[in-house]
């Protein structure tokens, strides 16, 4: 299976490609977007270890000249503390605006990511790579970047959308399965606002095995309401807002225990 979906938002449009293997053509595909040289990974230390040895060799073959930032993984890196190790690294690397940035990574470099392009420099573009199910199939489409303050998460950021997302339904083998059951709750969400089929197809599945080999079945649909509601309201002020279905109570239990023994999706 391939699949590719267009988010349209009017003055701009950009493609969301899911498809097994996808990791190791990357630099051909990016190749087909982004003229330039150089390119700055946004990654974290557990994908650079897994994934590395293949992302960049594949970008080079492309005869790109990548440089890498690594984050500690986790939530705690989406800080402005970071934020700025990661300014440091761009400019250190010889970063502009003619480059792209390449965020591979979960829901926490891809916000951190996403915002450290839309700042750096006034904005420069970007592709993400989401590497969970929960990036996969909501937090890398529709362009909410964001960094945590002590305060809370995601209290400052911006809506700036990537050129394009390649989602590698593969790169979820290796996810922890707590951060799969994660990812599946904001699944069972989707199927709950806006899909029927895909709401009982997941209560059907007794198995991972028979999860996976159905993932980009979900993965696709789950993009597919995220893109309807993105294009309704790209700016978060009525349609989009269904996107938060359980998300209320769910915030408050992250919060009433710090961020720290529930995760997202399973508060
Ligand atoms: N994660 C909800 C949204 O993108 O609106």
């Amino acid at each position: 299976m391939n699949s590719f979906l267009d988010i349209n938002l009017g003055h701009k449009k950009y493609p969301i490609y899911i498809r097994k293997g996808l990791i190791d053509e990357l630099g051909t595909e990016i190749r087909k977007i982004y003229g330039g040289s150089k390119i700055a990974v946004i990654t974290d230390e557990n994908l650079n270890c897994l994934y590395g040895g293949r992302l960049f060799p594949a970008l080079k073959a492309a005869g790109f000249e990548a440089s890498s930032i690594v984050l500690p993984p986790g939530e705690k890196s989406k800080s402005f503390d970071t934020l700025l190790g990661i300014y440091d690294s761009l400019i250190d690397s010889g970063i502009n605006r003619s480059h792209l940035i390449v965020v591979f990574g979960g829901g926490v470099a891809g916000d951190i990511g996403g915002f450290a392009a839309s700042t750096y420099l006034r904005g420069i573009p970007y592709v993400q790579v989401p590497t969970s199910l929960l990036a996969q199939i909501d937090s890398s489409i529709g362009g909410k970047v964001a960094v945590d303050l002590k305060q809370g998460k995601n209290l400052v950021g911006s809506f700036y959308h990537p050129k394009a997302v390649f989602i590698d339904p593969e790169l979820l083998k290796t996810l922890d399965k707590r951060f799969l059951y994660d990812g599946l709750a904001e699944a069972i969400k989707y199927g709950c606002i806006r899909d029927k089929k895909l709401f009982l197809a997941l209560s059907d599945y007794n198995t991972i095995e028979e999860l996976n080999e159905s993932m980009e079945y979900m993965i696709h649909s789950c993009c597919t309401i995220k893109k309807e509601l993105v294009e309704k309201d790209e700016k978060d002020t009525g349609a989009r807002m269904l996107l938060n279905f359980g998300h209320t109570i769910g915030h408050a239990i992250e919060k009433y225990f710090n961020y720290e023994k529930y995760t997202h999706g399973e508060a």
